[in-house]
């Protein structure tokens, strides 16, 4: 996926409007589940492709929102989202929405979730924003434009030793998924510094971004999960590479 292939940007978007819009979007969002949330001691849940797979109405409500907005604002854009339909574009730009990442955080009340928003153009990603409430952390970039935290631009770690990598992943929530990623997590152990397992593919992207990893990798994560992330981590100058390239689920990705 090119970094910053800008050619043909249509409806004369700006990608610094874009990020803008990007930082909006997941920040308002974030905001009000945080804010659900707090006034909540349990969540109801419901699970969706495995019993761990949890989904909440926070979760729904957060991307109806950011659907809303958009709809009203955007009308010619797509939207890809993890817990709705397709719509398709007119204007060659799609959002890709993950109202929560890191909904198990959110369910046991840890502090590593947000709200995750990009804007595509084909397979470029043009920018995007993730919004972690509990960690008052705003991750954004654009395309070319570098990538920040709460304002502050983020360089990633340029370390190159194996040995000495501080290490994120992640699981799926299938079960024989799951033994295969253990079994490699039990070979590479051994090799590095040691190994993070936050719950958010986002943050972990954004912490490859702020160098607080060396690394991220997993298998198994859908577009949602990563787009933004993807963006932030390249304009931090971290390299990422995902497959296949144009895959909505089962994407690898090692950054
Ligand atoms: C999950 C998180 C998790 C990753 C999973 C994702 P969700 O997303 O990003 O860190 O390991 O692969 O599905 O379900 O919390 O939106
Ligand atoms: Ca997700």
């Amino acid at each position: 996926m090119p970094q910053t292939d800008l050619g043909g940007l249509s409806n004369s978007a700006n990608v610094n409007d874009l990020r803008s819009l990007c930082i909006d979007l997941a920040v308002s969002a974030a905001s009000k589940a945080a804010e659900g949330r707090v006034q909540r001691a349990q969540l109801e849940t419901e699970t969706k492709s495995s019993l761990t797979d949890l989904v909440t109405e926070f979760d729904r409500a957060a991307e109806n929102f950011i659907r809303e907005r958009l709809s009203s604002q955007r009308p010619q854009d797509g939207i890809v989202g993890e817990e709705g339909l397709d719509v398709p574009n007119t204007s060659g730009l799609t959002w890709i929405i993950d109202p929560i990442d890191g909904t198990t955080n959110f369910v046991f009340g840890l502090p590593a979730w947000g709200c995750s928003v990009a804007v595509t153009q084909g397979n470029t990603i043009l920018a995007g924003a993730v919004h972690l409430p509990v960690l008052r952390e705003t991750y954004s970039a654009a395309s070319g434009r570098g990538a920040s935290i709460n304002g502050t631009e983020l360089i990633s770690s340029q370390s190159t030793s194996l040995q000495t990598a501080l290490v994120a992943t992640g699981f799926a929530y299938n079960s024989q998924r799951r033994s295969q990623q253990g079994a490699l997590v039990a070979k590479l152990l051994p090799q590095v510094r040691d190994i993070r397992r936050s719950g958010s593919a986002a943050y972990d992207l954004c912490c490859v971004a702020a160098g607080r990893v060396d690394a991220y990798y997993e298998h198994g994560l859908s577009i949602w999960d990563i787009a933004a992330g993807v963006l932030i981590a390249r304009e931090a100058g971290a390299t990422v590479e995902f497959t296949p390239e144009s895959a909505v689920t089962d994407i690898t990705l090692v950054a």
